[in-house]
Order: structure tokens, then sequence, then C-alpha cells
């Protein structure tokens, strides 16, 4: 048996909200562990244009001066991140100034009204042409909020959170299933006043400005993901997955794998800036299908993916319910994995708002279509390592995007991880 040891690059979701709260705090920041990839650039090149001085991102350590945001001279583009737009415009609410967010070919065909329309009962002004970018926000006096979402969303709960935290106004927050809790846990963090009572996240402001931090942030979970997959479809042999963050809000690919007969074990439990982490231990299984329910669908909705190319290794047939949110992700997702899915010969279906995958003992092999989008990429990617497999993927540069290594650390752990 051989060992496989590897860490996966800084959380994604994470890394957004310290650079965009150091920005925001008094005095000199220091961050270690952010993910280096093009979205939490994106988040950095925003900020920098609204007179945040922040370092080069490096995994090793970014410095950041907060300062007091300044009008943009030009645009803000946000690139593929739904991420740095959603929560920027939260951000941008509480300004006295007017500025202009637009992203790329992606970026712009995604919904931001989930996002505005709270923000304009808040008092932000937003001139908005469609449900998307470009749209300009001109912020200002805001007044508190109590906003029911009608989608599970962390990206909605976040914009809402900032926009209170910049504006200086209360915000409760109700959402139908509780999406990933980061923000709460750094506001708590550093000391705001967040509280969670009977389902509603309520932020309460104070006068003082949040205090400069230090912080490490953990290994991304839904980027070792991958590696676990590919852990799982292995032949023989135990990988170790380092330093991985296991927040429960993030964690239900786990708790789906386990139920299809997977075991990850987490090992070295310990805390990091309010986020439990742990290193993961990960074996082959024989994998049975199961039933993904809506309430699971926020704790792995960037995982099912890479569960739905687990699911067609899985005796039986795999549901994913009320997974329409994948149609206005980086791609529309819930088409591409299905069809993506059939095109490696597998049988794979929407029905409405829920994904079929029925699993196959036949090697996959086709052509995938990523339509540049990441997470499709390393998904498709890990099913391709399966024994006899010929996946060919129409592009594979988007990795950079959430995980820039991981081809190299694919292939790593597959000379380590005997498939
Ligand atoms: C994210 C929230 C999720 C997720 C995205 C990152 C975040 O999006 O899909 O990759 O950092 O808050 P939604 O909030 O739109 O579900």
């Amino acid at each position: 048996m051989v060992n496989g040891v590897v860490r996966p690059p800084g959380d994604k979701s994470i890394s957004h909200r310290v650079v965009m709260l150091a920005a925001l705090a008094r005095g000199k920041s220091e961050l270690t562990g952010l993910l280096t990839g093009d979205d939490v650039k994106s988040s950095a090149r925003v900020l920098r244009q609204l007179g945040a001085n922040i370092s080069r991102i490096q995994e090793s350590g970014v410095r950041i001066s907060g300062s007091r945001l300044t009008a943009p001279g030009s645009r803000l583009n946000c690139g593929n991140s739904g991420t740095s737009a959603r929560l920027m415009l939260g951000i941008l609410a509480g300004q006295r100034f007017a500025a202009t967010l637009t992203g790329d070919a992606s970026l712009r065909r995604r919904p931001m009204r989930r996002v505005t329309e709270p923000l304009k009962q808040m008092g932000a002004h937003i001139e908005e042409r469609g449900d998307g970018l470009p749209l300009t926000i001109r912020g200002g006096k805001l007044r508190g909020l109590t906003y029911t979402s009608p989608v599970a969303s962390a990206q909605v709960k976040s914009a809402l959170l900032f926009a209170g935290l910049t504006g200086r106004v209360p915000v409760t927050i109700r959402e139908p299933y509780r999406s990933r809790d980061h923000t709460e846990r750094l506001f708590a963090h550093l000391g705001l006043e967040i509280h969670e009572r009977d389902g509603a996240i309520r932020y309460q402001p104070s006068a003082v400005r949040i205090p400069s931090f230090q912080i490490a942030v953990p290994g991304d979970p839904s980027s070792a993901a991958f590696l676990v997959g590919a852990a799982v479809l292995a032949a023989t042999s135990e990988l170790v997955i380092e330093n991985v963050g296991v927040n429960p809000t993030r964690t239900g690919f786990i708790v789906v794998l386990e139920r299809m007969g997977a075991h990850v074990e987490r090992v070295n439990l310990r805390d990091e800036g309010g986020e439990p982490v742990a290193d993961l231990v990960v074996r082959p299984a024989n994998l049975r299908s199961t039933e993904v329910t809506a309430a699971e669908i926020p704790t792995l909705v960037d995982e099912v993916p890479v569960l739905a190319a687990l699911a067609s290794r899985a005796r039986g047939t795999t549901v994913f319910h009320e997974v329409g949110e994948l149609r206005v992700k980086e791609s529309n997702r819930l088409e591409l994995i299905a069809a993506n899915l059939r095109a490696v010969g597998v049988k794979a279906e929407v029905q409405d708002n829920d994904l079929h995958v029925e699993g196959t003992d036949k090697p996959p092999r086709g052509n995938v279509e990523t339509a540049k989008d990441h997470r499709l990429a390393m998904a498709f990617a890990v099913l391709g390592t399966v024994s006899g497999a010929k996946v060919q993927l129409s592009e594979k540069k988007s990795v950079a995007i959430s995980y820039p290594g991981f081809f190299r650390d694919l292939k790593r752990i597959r000379a380590d991880v005997q498939t």
C-alpha cells in the first residue's frame, strides 16, 4: 500500500471574506494560506481600485492596510467571481460614492437581483438593466433590514451582512436552509455582534471599526472533494489530505459519500480562526447509490459535479433533489453535468430540478465540454482516473479559478495512490 499526502489550496470563500474584511479594518492585517486562484485575485484587484493597500496574493502571506474606501477611477471587473461581485455589492451599499461592477461573459449572465433587491430595500441606489452585470451602485445612508431570502445563498446572506457592517445598520436574515456560515464566524471572531436565534442571523452594528487581524485560512473542502473523489475511485491505497476546513455547512459531501459506502476519516481536529480544521484519511470504496435531499444541497452545492461523477460509478441510481441553483453557477452546471455524463456513456438526466445519475461498471469514455467551468473540469478529470477511462476535457485552464495546482496534485496522488 502506498500512502499519499496532499494539501488542498486555501478556502475560496474564506479567502474572499478575509481580504474584504482586512480592507475594511483599521490598520495592517496579515493573512496566510490564502487561495491564490483567479477569483481571489479579482476581489483583491477590485479592493485596490477602491483604495485598499494589498500586497501580492501569495499563500505564504498577504499584508493588507485597511483604509476608508474611495471612489474608483474605472469599472470594477470581478472576472469570473460571483462571490466578488455579490459581496462587493454589499460593501459598496454602505459607501457614499458610485461604482460600476462588471465581469466576464459567465459572470454577466448570473443573477444579481437576489442581492440588489434587498440592498435597495436598505436604501442603496442601483441602476441595472436586467438581472445581471454590469450595474452601477451608489450607496450611502442605509436603513436596517429584516429579510427572508428566497434562496439558501451564502452570497446573498453575506452581501447583506457586509451592507449592515459598512452602513452601520442592524440586519436580520432568514434563509430556507442554512448556507455556509463563514461570514458569521468571521464577524464573531473579529468581535462583531452577530447571533443566531431560531434560524435567524442578527447583526447589530457597533461604533468602532474592525480591528486589524491575523488569520490562517484553512484548505478548501470543495477543492479537497476532488482529491477525496480520486482516492475513493482508486483500486487500493490510502490518501491523507491535510489541513482541510471541516465546517459542517461545507462538508455535506462527506456525509453523502459515507452514506454511499465510502470512509472519510477526520483526524487531528483543531480550530483555526473560528473554523474547524482536520486532516482527512480516505480509502477506496465500492459505492452504492443514494438520495441527496434538498436540505443537504447548500452543504455540498459546489460538490454536486464531483458527487455526480462518483454516483456514475455507484451501484444503482442516485438522485440529487432540488439542484435548480446549479443552472446559475459559473455555467449551467445542472444541464452540463447530465450532458457530459451522457457523453462519457453514463445514463443521466435532469427531471424538473432533480438530477438522476445511473451507475455503471463500464469505463467512462468520451469528450467533455467544461464550458470553462473549473468544477466541471475537475469533476470529469477525477472520473477520468477510473481504470480503462478515456475522458477528454475541452480545456483545463479554468481550474486556475479555484485550484491552480489541481492537475499537478492529481498526477502526484495518482502516482502515490495505485489506480
Ligand atoms: C459561495 C457561496 C455559494 C458557492 C460559491 C461560493 C460563497 O454560492 O456556490 O462557490 O463564498 O459565499 P451561493 O451563495 O450563490 O449558493
